[in-house]
Order: C-alpha cells, then sequence, then structure tokens
C-alpha cells in the first residue's frame, strides 16, 4: 500500500527499482467512463477507483472523451522518455511521480490538453473531490520545478487534496506545512 501524500521531485527521489505493490490495469477496472490506449495502463488501486469516480462525473456532466495517455511508468520506461525531452517537463528517473502509481497524464481524445481548455477548466474545479489535485499548476513553477502541466493529475486523497485546495498550495508547499519535508 502506498503513502497516498508521498512527495516525489528532484530532491525527492525514489529509487531507481521501487515498485508500489497494488498496480491494477485499467482496462480491467474502469467501467467504460473513458478512454484507454490498447496497452495496459495501470494505477495504484486507490487512485484507480478514484479515477473512476472522477470520470463518472465527468462523463455525466458532458465531458465524455477524456483519454488517460500515460499513468505508472517504472524508471527504465521514465529513462527513456527523459532522454527523448530535454524540455524540462520530464522528470529525470527515480523524479517521476509515474513511478508511485499515483498519477496519470489525461488529454482530452484527439485533442490534448491546453490550459485554456474547457476540459482542463473541468479538472481543475473537480478533481480534488475525487482525492485528485493538478499537480503542476501554471504560476506555480518556482516551487513545483516543472512547468505547468494541466493534464498531468496526481492522486493524494481527498483530505490532502482538498486542503491544498483551499489553501492554494501545491505539493510541496503542503508537506512543507505538515513539517514532513
Ligand atoms: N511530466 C512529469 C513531471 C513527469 O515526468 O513525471
Ligand atoms: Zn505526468
Amino acid at each position: 500500500m502506498n503513502e497516498t501524500t508521498m512527495l516525489v521531485n528532484e530532491s525527492h527521489p525514489l529509487p531507481l527499482n521501487w515498485q508500489p505493490d497494488d498496480l491494477v490495469d485499467l482496462w480491467k477496472v474502469q467501467p467504460r467512463h473513458y478512454l484507454l490506449y490498447p496497452r495496459p495502463t495501470r494505477l495504484s488501486e486507490c487512485a484507480a477507483d478514484a479515477a473512476n469516480g472522477l470520470f463518472e462525473q465527468a462523463e455525466r456532466e458532458g465531458f465524455d472523451d477524456f483519454m488517460v495517455l500515460s499513468a505508472f511508468r517504472d524508471s527504465d520506461y521514465q529513462a527513456g522518455l527523459f532522454a527523448d525531452s530535454p524540455n524540462g517537463y520530464v522528470a529525470r528517473p527515480g523524479c517521476s511521480e509515474h513511478q508511485t502509481g499515483l498519477a496519470m497524464d489525461i488529454a482530452q481524445f484527439g485533442r490534448g490538453m491546453a490550459l485554456d481548455d474547457a476540459h482542463a477548466a473541468w479538472l481543475t474545479e473537480n478533481c480534488w473531490e475525487h482525492g485528485f489535485i493538478v499537480r503542476y499548476p501554471e504560476g506555480r513553477e518556482d516551487v513545483t520545478g516543472i512547468p505547468a502541466e494541466p493534464w498531468h493529475l496526481r492522486y493524494v486523497g481527498r483530505d490532502a487534496a482538498m486542503e491544498m485546495r483551499e489553501r492554494g498550495w501545491v505539493l510541496e508547499e503542503w508537506h512543507g506545512a505538515h513539517g514532513m519535508v
């Protein structure tokens, strides 16, 4: 079981061989409220359950074309992405939340996800109720170290997500406030 609020960034890396022990394939657990590539796409169980709730609400509210592009990534896979993307969007192997099984990248099917898209606004407004945060918000690059990514959601659990929303904190600040860094 994961600690859902775990902090992973450049200064808090995971061991390269670390892997969550409760990964589930979204293909096996999702009731078709969102789209997936035809390949295994894994999240920790708590994050997968929360994603089902998030996308079920999205579908009810007319956002029925979300697609999960990327979820759990081991450090070898991350190393390949890192080598191909020198622009700061891809974290160094060991420093990516995707290795926790608690993060996923989402797009509107066929369109991607830009900061001013209605889909991005819907996620920002609604994800916290399901325990997710938009992990790399616009304007907080000085703290997160990552350019704004409206597509990257991170599961932290509902209490932590609500506190971060109310205070305007990113995860680094939540950890600081709780004396954890
Ligand atoms: N794009 C995020 C920072 C990652 O690679 O984990
Ligand atoms: Zn991501």
